[in-house]
């Protein structure tokens, strides 16, 4: 029985406690981490070396959502650091087969991201060389935004064509994505849920995880 799999954004987690943080969410699949550059999106968060040190002290998967330009030079060392996934933009690669297929060597999931603008049909022939893929449900930069429910298509788009291509490709969504809007990703095809001020701007953040996977187990497409 599949279940949905809950990726807490520690984007909306207090950066001076990072470890702390992190043991707040122990019953989390994963553990979103976005890397911003202030090129590619117009803020700067994290790179490499904090990724590195979470990776010592976590037992929780990283999954990194590399909001940067050129991440054909720089998403590999993500997944010789030990990430367990690693999420480059579409838009923003040059090479995106062969950047997939070094993510995948280095041992690491390999996954492409679509930006709200961005559609998914020009890109459905990397379905081969991907193991998620990710439709923002807001403009990348921030967290705390609205949920931008005009994206549940291409959620649907993405599950009708990974079901097509057959194999295990996951479909994660990552903006706004609360109690009230998880049901409907669920529902269009997604499986893998990015939440941060839903899950640490509650008083329980391992709580929140475990409704928030409740509330997705029940409505997966
Ligand atoms: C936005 C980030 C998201 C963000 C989500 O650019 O990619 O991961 O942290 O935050 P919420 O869940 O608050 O929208
Ligand atoms: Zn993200």
């Amino acid at each position: 029985m599949n279940r949905g799999q809950i990726a807490p954004s520690i984007l909306s987690a207090d950066f001076a406690s990072l470890s702390a943080e992190l043991e707040r969410i122990s019953n989390a699949d994963w553990a979103h981490i976005d890397v911003m550059d202030a090129h590619f999106v117009p803020n700067l968060t994290l790179g490499l070396p904090v990724v590195e040190a979470l990776q010592k002290v976590t037992p929780i998967p990283l999954d990194c959502h590399l909001m940067i330009e050129d991440p054909d030079r720089w998403a590999p060392a993500y997944a010789e650091a030990g990430a367990g996934s690693v999420t480059f933009h579409i838009e923003a690669a040059r090479d995106p087969r062969h950047l997939a297929r070094t993510l995948r060597a280095a041992g690491a999931r390999a996954s492409m991201a679509l930006k709200p603008a961005t559609p998914f049909e020009p890109y459905e022939e990397l379905l081969p060389e991907v193991d998620m893929v990710l439709v923002m449900t807001v403009e990348p930069g921030f967290g705390g935004q609205s949920f931008m429910a005009d994206q549940m298509p291409k959620v649907a788009q993405v599950r009708e064509a990974v079901r097509r291509h057959g194999g295990e490709i996951w479909v994660q969504v990552d903006g706004g994505v609360s109690a009230a809007t998880i049901e409907q990703c669920a529902e269009a095809g997604a499986d893998v849920f990015v939440a941060g001020s839903a899950v640490y701007g509650a008083e329980s953040a391992a709580g929140a995880v475990d409704e928030l996977r409740a509330l997705a187990s029940a409505h997966l497409a």
